[in-house]
């Protein structure tokens, strides 16, 4: 498994705790985040290389971290074929990827600890998708990305 990692210039420490984890737990990544030098980002743009990552196979999924954590994930969520879920909780972390078939998560460095962080990402990568009534709904949200995407 590779997980897409990215970053604006509000997750910078995320982003370096989260490579230590992976490093530590053995887990494969790419950084596709922001590089030291810069001191303003645009988080559109940190979102987008993680999602085309994850969009072409290169990773399985992604994580997104920026202030709120929310900037990253409107961004992600116009994508079609992206489905990021904003988690603050390991609840939401597991249940977005179980019910929602999330290929993405975001979290915002301003709004949690490091060590909540960390288990909203464990959570994520060691749930599983849900089929059933779950992927007939997932289903339905390709079809108005079909329909809406021009
Ligand atoms: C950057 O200041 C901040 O706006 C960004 O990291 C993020 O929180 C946006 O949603």
């Amino acid at each position: 498994m590779k997980i897409a990692i990215s970053n604006d210039h509000g997750g910078v420490n995320f982003k370096n705790a989260l490579k230590k984890h992976f490093e530590s737990k053995g887990i494969e990544y790419i950084d596709y985040g922001y590089q030291p030098g810069l001191d303003n980002t645009d988080y559109p743009d940190y979102a987008l290389s993680a999602c085309q990552a994850v969009l072409d196979g290169t990773c399985d999924y992604g994580v997104l971290i920026c202030g709120t954590g929310i900037g990253m994930s409107i961004v992600a969520n116009k994508i079609p074929g992206i489905r990021c879920g904003h988690c603050s909780d390991t609840f939401s972390a597991r249940m977005t990827k179980m019910h929602n078939h999330a290929n993405m998560i975001s979290v915002g460095e301003r709004i949690i600890g490091e060590g909540l962080m960390l288990d909203i990402v464990d959570a994520f990568i060691s749930a599983e998708n849900e089929q059933g009534r779950h992927l007939r709904r997932v289903e339905k949200i390709t079809a108005i990305e079909k329909k809406y995407s021009k």
